[in-house]
């Protein structure tokens, strides 16, 4: 497909664009079927844009808002830009009256356009884009006093049309590489492992813990061994060397820009691309 005017509708923490370059420049020259089980904003399959893809995320919203972009632009558009016409003078006051509202619709399970809409203007309204959540899964970050659209409608349309061809999942990552088989290429981008144990690692109530990250490593192996292409990135960390290094895969160390990260003075770090192939 033609890359026109589409970008990710989405902030999302751990965004690829960055790495968009180093990514391209690794990935396999043919491939079948593209996979993305940690879809988050989509930076890469929004750059490749692949034709037969399956993407998957564990955060119901999130897919919720891929699904309704798909199946029902129009709405979708019209009720985001009815969301950013009606911010009141306050726009604080309004941001929360939302995020209240959004988390009323979330605890209700109502998957509707109405949520879609609320959950990309809550995005574009908060903190550093992050999506946090406390303990019963309500999200919990506060308002970043932006009074910008929230979208682009000509991206979205495109978007839509691009996502008619993708098969959008809801579950585990293990699940929704199932049917990954050989030839098939699977870039993965799973929350990180933790630098230091107060980072930013709690992206849905679930939480992505070091036993997220085996199971993942033992997915990897398997993928691998069915033929399939992964390239995986994660933070450059002892845990993430021990359970990639010395498999015969290659490990490609790079230098990064982190954005969302509280303290200015730790800005710089390392992440690391690792290729089966
Ligand atoms: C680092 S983000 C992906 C960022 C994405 N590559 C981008 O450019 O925006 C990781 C994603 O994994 C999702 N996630 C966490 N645990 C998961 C699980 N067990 N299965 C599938 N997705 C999961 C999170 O909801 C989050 O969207």
């Amino acid at each position: 497909m033609k890359k026109t005017n589409i970008t990710p509708f989405v902030k999302w923490a751990g965004g690829k664009r960055q790495l968009l370059p180093q990514i391209r420049e690794r990935m396999p020259r043919e491939y079948n079927n593209y996979y993305e089980p940690f879809i988050g904003g989509g930076a890469v399959l929004f750059e490749l844009l692949p034709q037969k893809a399956v993407i998957n995320d564990i955060n119901i919203a999130l897919v919720n808002a891929y699904r309704q972009i798909c199946n029902k632009p129009e709405a979708f558009v019209q009720e985001v830009n009815r969301l950013d016409a009606e911010i009141w003078e306050d726009g604080k006051k309004y941001y929360y009256f939302l995020r209240e509202n959004y988390n009323d619709k979330l605890m209700q399970e109502e998957l509707d356009v109405e949520l879609a809409a609320l959950f990309v203007f809550i995005n574009k309204h908060c903190f550093n884009g992050l999506c946090r959540v406390n303990g019963k899964g309500l999200f919990n970050v506060p308002y970043n006093n932006s009074r910008k659209a929230s979208i682009d409608a000509n991206s979205i349309y495109a978007i839509s049309s691009y996502l008619k061809n993708v098969r959008i999942l809801d579950g585990d990552f293990e699940v929704a590489c199932d049917k990954a088989a050989k030839g098939d290429f699977v870039f993965i981008d799973s929350p990180y492992a933790p630098l230091n144990p107060t980072s930013f690692e709690s992206y849905t109530k679930e939480g992505f813990d070091i036993e997220s990250h085996r199971r993942l490593a033992a997915l990897y192996d398997e993928l691998t061994e069915r033929g399939c292409y992964c390239m995986l990135t994660n933070h450059n960390t002892q845990l993430i060397n021990e359970l990639y290094g010395n498999k015969g895969y290659r490990l490609d160390v790079v230098d990064v820009k982190r954005f969302i990260n509280s303290d200015a003075s730790n800005r710089v770090g390392k992440e690391v691309i690792i290729c089966n192939y």
